[in-house]
């Protein structure tokens, strides 16, 4: 079944991006096709994490009704061993890119939605990709909206932080529930000792205090930061304990059936 899976948060700096790149890194390792992009418009990152180099066409370009998307993705397959595939499409990262978007209207932003929204239609139904992951802005930017909307499952990441753990609360109860989304939420950045706790008990404050399944608690990894998100996790790190959890957030999502 193929689905897509849009990763956002209230706040910045949660854990978005390396989600996004390490799920669709995940999900390509077991094999599947899948297809990641960054919506994050206000501050593109995947470019650059990604070490993608002379790419002249971007998802601004795709959006903006200038080409197909078949144009704006790009194969990187042969950094996954096996048999899965891995395709990305990139936001433009230029400052006149950037400030194009943000004086984008309304009337464009629905145009932007139904370009999203065939995008089931293209990749998933001609193209046979199994999975699209969309790396998102924090917070209710209109590119975030459009794809919630357009998701079938919402991956929100927070910290313990008790500004993130309000305004998450608010986001999941208000916001996800009004679009009715199957949603998930990591509980990104734990201290190791707070992780290694009893983790019955904290999978159930969780629940408790968000009232959605809980995918994951991810620790604070110095490998990650070391990282700066150039490694993909599942192929470059397979014996990693994130890796390990990455595999099972993989196996929740693609049951959608967590408890
Ligand atoms: N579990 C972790 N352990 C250590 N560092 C982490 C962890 N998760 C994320 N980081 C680091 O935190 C920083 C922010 O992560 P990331 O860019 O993925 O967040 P984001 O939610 O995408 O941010 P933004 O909202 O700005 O797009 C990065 O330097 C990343 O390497
Ligand atoms: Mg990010």
């Amino acid at each position: 079944m193929s689905k897509i899976v849009a990763v956002h948060s209230y706040k910045g700096g949660t854990g978005k991006t390396i989600m996004s790149v390490n799920l669709a890194a995940t999900f390509a390792k077991q094999g599947k096709k899948v297809a990641l992009f960054d919506l994050d418009f206000r501050a593109p990152s995947l470019f650059a994490i990604l070490r993608c180099e002379k790419i002249q066409v971007w998802l601004n370009d795709y959006l903006n009704n200038n080409c197909d998307i078949d144009k704006i993705l790009i194969d990187l397959s042969s950094r996954i061993s096996g048999k899965g595939k891995l395709y990305v499409g990139l936001a433009n990262p230029s400052i006149d890119a950037m400030r194009d978007i943000s004086t984008k209207d309304r009337r464009w932003e629905m145009r932007a939605l139904g370009h999203l929204l065939s995008l089931k239609n293209k990749l998933f139904d001609e193209q046979k990709f199994d999975y699209i992951i969309f790396d998102t802005s924090p917070g209710l930017q209109y590119s975030s909206m459009n794809a919630i909307v357009t998701a079938d499952f919402v991956v929100v990441t927070t910290t313990g932080d008790c500004s993130d753990v309000n305004g998450t609360k608010r986001m999941i109860s208000e916001f996800y529930k009004m679009f009715e989304k199957k949603t998930g939420i990591v509980i990104n950045k734990i201290l190791d000792d707070v992780a290694r706790s009893n983790n019955a008990e904290y999978a159930k404050k969780i629940k408790e205090t968000y009232n959605v399944p809980l995918l994951g608690v991810v620790p604070c990894f110095c490998e990650i930061l070391k990282a700066e998100g150039k490694y993909l996790f599942p192929q470059d790190k397979s014996d990693h304990p994130f890796t390990n959890l990455l595999y099972e957030m993989a196996d929740k999502i693609e049951k959608s059936n967590i408890n």
